[in-house]
């Protein structure tokens, strides 16, 4: 049987627990993940794609089903392009609902055969997003059990200005 392959597309600037956890549960469906890492010079993002990259695989050492990798331009076409049956995405809260189907529409428009997956968020993670664990991280805030170690230390490494470090 051929073996299904799901790319799980995303900024991940920074990667959470709930990627993770996207992750880690689309595996029992997928014989492999590549996790996408979008490559957009036009957003502004906090972390470098390569620091990105890095996050991702020191989170998910250990899964070797599971390829950190980057692309840009159109989702469907690097899809094809690594031979991906699938789009796998994790669905939030209903605020995600409108953007998320507007995007699988889309990808199914310009391409038919690849099928956009959704996994609904665990509820511990439903209301973690990268961008309000940058948030609460630049003001201090505490965000432990919401990322990885990893990114945990690479946000105060971010935050703290350098006078401040050892
Ligand atoms: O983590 P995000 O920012 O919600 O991920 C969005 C992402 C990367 C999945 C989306 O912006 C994307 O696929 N961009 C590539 C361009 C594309 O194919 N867009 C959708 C159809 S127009």
């Amino acid at each position: 049987m051929p073996s299904k392959l799901a790319i799980y597309p995303g900024s991940f600037d920074p990667v959470t627990n709930g990627h993770i956890d996207i992750i880690v549960r689309g595996l029992k469906i997928f014989d492999r993940i590549v996790v996408g890492i979008l490559n957009n010079p036009a957003k502004n993002a906090l972390f470098s794609v390569e620091e990105r990259k890095e996050m991702l695989r020191a989170s998910l050492k250990g899964f070797t089903s599971v390829e950190i990798d980057t692309f840009d331009g159109l989702l469907v076409d690097y899809a094809l392009q690594r031979g991906a049956q699938a789009i796998l995405r994790g669905m939030r809260a209903v605020s995600d609902f409108e953007y998320e189907f507007q995007m699988a529409l889309m990808n199914r428009r310009l391409n038919r055969e690849i099928q956009t997956v959704f996994l609904m968020t665990g509820l511990r993670w439903i209301f973690t997003s990268s961008s309000i664990i940058k948030e609460a991280a630049r003001f201090g805030g505490n965000i432990n059990g919401m990322v990885p170690k990893i990114v945990q230390h690479k946000l105060k490494q971010k935050f703290t200005p350098a006078s401040h470090l050892p």
